[in-house]
């Protein structure tokens, strides 16, 4: 089965997550970058906002296509309760008929508010959700350095 992790970090926690599980699983990895680079405040505002509201945001085209996969591992933050922007933007990319994983990072552990909504929105990518899981990050907000 071929299987990639892709993932999205403002910090730098979700990308350990995704690179410890791709060395472990022997999967591909892809990191989603937004194409407007983000601040610290605009990860707030209108960061928190636009992930309250489900909504995706430009992104830089992948260097790989996720039709290339059986299983594809989405890892993203999780942003006011939900996950951020650009996961919104993953799953406008996700082909429909794959496995999904998905681990969603933060600094509770609790994304229990936005989850039974999350599941759904891949469903209906007519995708098959095969594992969602909470990663406890502990991390506190801040910019990954380049
Ligand atoms: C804009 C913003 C909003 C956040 N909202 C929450 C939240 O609602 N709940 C939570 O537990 N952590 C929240 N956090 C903390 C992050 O989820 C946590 O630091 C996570 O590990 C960040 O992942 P990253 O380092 O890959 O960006 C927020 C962080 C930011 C920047």
């Amino acid at each position: 089965m071929k299987t990639i992790v892709v993932y999205y970090t403002f910090g730098g926690s979700t990308k350990k997550e995704a690179e410890r599980i791709a060395a472990e699983r022997g999967a591909d990895l892809c990191r989603v970058k937004e194409a407007k680079k983000r601040g610290l405040i605009a990860s707030f505002i209108p960061g928190g906002l636009q992930a309250m509201k489900r909504k995706a945001v430009a992104v830089l085209p992948l260097d790989v296509s996720l039709r290339d996969y059986d299983r594809i591992i989405i890892g993203c933050p999780v942003w006011a309760g939900f996950p951020a922007p650009a996961f919104n933007s993953v799953l406008e990319l996700l082909p429909a008929g794959k496995e999904v994983e998905l681990f969603l990072c933060s600094g509770s552990g609790d994304s229990s508010k936005s989850a039974e909504e999350t599941k759904t929105l891949i469903e209906n990518k007519g995708c098959r959700l095969v594992c969602c899981r909470d990663v406890r990050t502990y991390a506190r907000p801040g910019k990954i350095k380049e």
